[in-house]
């Protein structure tokens, strides 16, 4: 039993919440394309697939014919996802459409990889362009020298995680005008690591709506804590348009609340690496219009600053009021200072100095 969840986990199996699949689908342009082709890669049980269909089946003008190709790794799914597919199917029973499901039980990123090199005129497999992309991917580190960091730069992509490598063969095997709706985790949006993938990913797409949930927690049933942003994104090169910014408190959206900002607000035009901007509340914007008029680096200014090592929800034994090392967190900041301890506050700011703990703590200097 617990080789299958360290499997579950190895394969970043996580599903995507009912309600979440519904808003995700509810993204898309149904009526650009009379033929549908839809790409599911990380399919698991065929929870998003299965939402689109529902959501096609509810459109006024539908497509002609809809094909889904559906990769999943993980053989021991593919008989819950063989059956939703079938339902899914049902759904669009008397509607006048032709559908065509397909699973591809392996590995993503090596199939399309060689029909990617295929169109180079390395291998012999045909290549499938889609209309639509709906995907969750898996969210695990890519290391360099591994066997998937090589398939990767035989077609010129460079990144840090199997989620982003998704995205990106999606976006090339995207058809123009062809959209994409992704549940990703934020830590794309800014940092080195993540500067090629974004600047590859905003040179191909369009970006049209990013959600933001508030919680970082409850949007899976996994206990880790971390952001999820939903983005949709049309594949065009034009010049760019306003974006939809929307923020729901967790996964049963409630307190939806929706705004169109510039492209601008999002991508800041001189900036080289890119960053997302994510500006969902009107102070949201005043701080970055304030963060915008910063012309230096803080490398210019000669500062290096780090993420606190301290992670206090994995430290919880050592954070009490009787620690004898302070624990710095932004509310110290006051005025351009710190002030250590703060009292009246509900949270402790001390930690134990203990083995457990030393090696998270730094030198007072
Ligand atoms: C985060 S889960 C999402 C599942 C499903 N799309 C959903 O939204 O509920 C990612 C899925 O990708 C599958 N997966 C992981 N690595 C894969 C690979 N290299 N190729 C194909 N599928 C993979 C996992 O088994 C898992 O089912």
């Amino acid at each position: 039993m617990s080789s299958q969840i360290d499997n579950k986990i190895s394969l970043g199996q996580f599903f995507t919440p009912d309600s979440i699949c519904q808003y995700m689908v509810s993204l898309f342009q149904l009526n650009t394309f009379s033929e549908i082709r839809l790409l599911d890669p990380g399919a698991g049980t065929g929870n998003l697939s299965c939402a689109f269909m529902e959501f096609l089946s509810q459109q006024k003008n539908l497509p002609s014919s809809v094909y889904a190709n559906c990769y999943e790794i993980d053989s021991e799914i593919v008989p819950q996802l063989k059956n939703n597919l079938f339902f899914a199917e049902k759904l669009l029973d008397g509607l006048s459409v032709h559908f065509e499901s397909n699973i591809i039980e392996g590995d993503f990123i090596e199939t399309t990889v060689h029909s990617l090199s295929d169109h180079l005129g390395l291998f012999k497999n045909g290549l499938m362009r889609y209309t639509h992309c709906i995907i969750n991917p898996p969210y695990k580190k890519i290391s360099s020298n591994s066997y998937h960091a090589y398939l990767l730069r035989e077609i010129g992509l460079e990144t840090p995680n199997y989620y982003s490598a998704f995205v990106a063969i999606a976006v090339l095997l995207l058809e123009s005008g062809g959209e994409i709706v992704a549940i990703l985790p934020r830590s794309f949006c800014n940092g080195v690591y993540f500067t090629r993938f974004r600047k590859f990913f905003l040179e191909n797409m369009s970006l049209r709506h990013i959600h933001v949930f508030e919680s970082r927690k409850n949007i899976f049933d996994n206990n880790v804590l971390q952001e999820n942003i939903i983005l949709h994104a049309v594949k065009r090169k034009d010049t760019p348009m306003p974006v939809t910014l929307s923020f729901s408190r967790d996964a049963s959206f409630q307190e939806y609340a929706e705004q169109k900002v510039a492209f601008s607000e999002v991508i800041h035009p001189d900036d080289k690496a890119c960053y997302i901007h994510i500006p969902v509340r009107k102070t949201d914007a005043v701080i970055s219009q304030k963060i915008k008029t910063f012309r230096q680096t803080l490398d210019d200014l000669g500062i290096s600053v780090c993420t606190g090592p301290v992670v206090d929800f994995r430290l919880v034994d050592f954070i009490t009021t009787k620690g004898e090392c302070p624990l710095i967190y932004p509310r110290h900041f006051e005025n351009g200072r710190i002030k250590w301890p703060k009292y009246h506050h509900k949270k402790t700011d001390r930690i134990f100095y203990h083995s457990e703990t030393k090696k998270w703590l730094m030198a007072n200097q």
